[in-house]
């Protein structure tokens, strides 16, 4: 069977411990090279997860025509310059969230490839592949909570490391990018819509100028509304809570779980309540299947790139908000 050769941007830690293990336990992907400024933690990373060639700098990579596509798990300021890259040197993209830093960026990628219709690109929103996601899917369609009028979510963990990425604005830092992507995500998924309006309260770190607590509210137009708390300084949690007018869903571990992890929905409606239990699930593993799949099969990317633009609208509106305290617009559409 045709196997998809893969190729990984950089030695970050998302790639070695979650993206590669994953791919190597894939259906229809190797991956068959990795790259890092340095050539010699290029050379570590590759023996010691068993992958054939390594490279020190990005660009050799590129350069490699034995690899179909690659991953892009560069902070995020490189995501969208590496991304296009990568596709002028006819290489499909695994892109990491958040896609860009900001809508202007995203739009440059989503236009960039729109001439490219033979290169595919998608974020990495892997959650989306989880097993319990489409079951939250098919209780949601098939009415079991009535019709949803809001979606509550929180993520927050605790890191206090100055060196880590995610404390330098410069390089898309701060937890709005990095987790707060998932909560406006899930909520445009969720209603299958996008939203009208954002306000967001931030807190910044003194030091890192980077926000580590902020609260953000969505407004999907009908009476229908998200709200989200995302933190990097706080007790780790993570929870969504989907509420219709005749029920509720509350997803236990909605983003980040273990690969042997059995995940718990618990659905309340009028005929009491329920928990239903899904088997533990590689979501980082069915993602890169279905990406590789795409590439094969010739056909669209489950995720298409005008969502990921349309995420980091919402992003963006919600630090707007924070900055003139109120409601902001969230333009329809693109600005071309
Ligand atoms: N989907 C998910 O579950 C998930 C989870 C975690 C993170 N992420 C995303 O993955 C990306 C990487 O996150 P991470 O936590 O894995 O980060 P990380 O360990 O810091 O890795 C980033 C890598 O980028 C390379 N790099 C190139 N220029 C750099 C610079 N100026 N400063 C620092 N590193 C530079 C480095 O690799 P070399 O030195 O080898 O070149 C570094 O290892 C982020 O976009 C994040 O949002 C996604």
């Amino acid at each position: 069977m045709k196997k998809i050769r893969w190729g990984v941007l950089s030695t970050a830690k998302i790639a070695r411990e979650k993206f590669i293990p994953a791919v190597q336990k894939s259906q229809f992907g190797d991956v068959v090279a990795i790259a890092s400024r340095s050539m010699e933690k290029a050379e570590n990373t590759a023996s010691e997860l068993g992958i054939g060639r390594a490279y020190g700098s990005y660009e050799e990579l590129l350069d490699d025509p034995e690899i179909d596509a690659v991953y892009n798990p560069l902070p995020n300021d490189m995501h969208v310059p590496w991304t296009i890259r990568s596709m002028d040197l006819g290489k499909h993209v695994l892109c990491e969230k958040p896609i860009a830093l900001n809508a202007r960026q995203a739009e440059q990628l989503l236009q960039h490839a729109k001439t490219k219709p033979d290169i595919l690109v998608m974020e990495a929103f892997m959650y989306r592949f989880h097993p319990q996601w489409q079951m939250v899917r098919s209780l949601v369609d098939s009415g079991s909570i009535g019709h949803i009028n809001q979606v509550n979510s929180l993520f927050t963990y605790f890191k206090d490391d100055p060196s880590n990425i995610r404390t330098d604005p410069e390089k898309g830092g701060g937890g709005l990018m990095d987790i707060g992507c998932y909560c406006v995500s899930i909520a445009r998924w969720l209603f299958n819509h996008e939203p009208l309006r954002a306000f967001g309260s931030l807190r910044n770190h003194p030091q890192w100028h980077v926000d580590i607590l902020a609260n953000a509210i969505l407004d999907f137009g009908e009476g229908r509304f998200s709200s989200f708390t995302c933190g990097t300084q706080s007790f780790p949690d993570q929870y969504v809570e989907i509420i219709g007018n005749h029920g509720r869903i509350r997803v236990n571990r909605p983003v980040n779980v273990p690969s042997d992890m059995n995940c718990t929905i618990d659905v309340e409606n009028e005929n009491g309540t329920e928990i239903i239990e899904v088997v533990a699930s590689d979501h980082y593993t069915l993602q890169a299947d279905y990406f590789s799949r795409s590439i094969l099969d010739q056909t669209e990317v489950p995720t298409p790139l005008e969502d990921a633009y349309n995420n980091m609208k919402v992003i963006e509106a919600i630090f707007k908000s924070a900055e003139s305290l109120r409601m902001e617009n969230i333009p329809s559409g693109s600005s071309h």
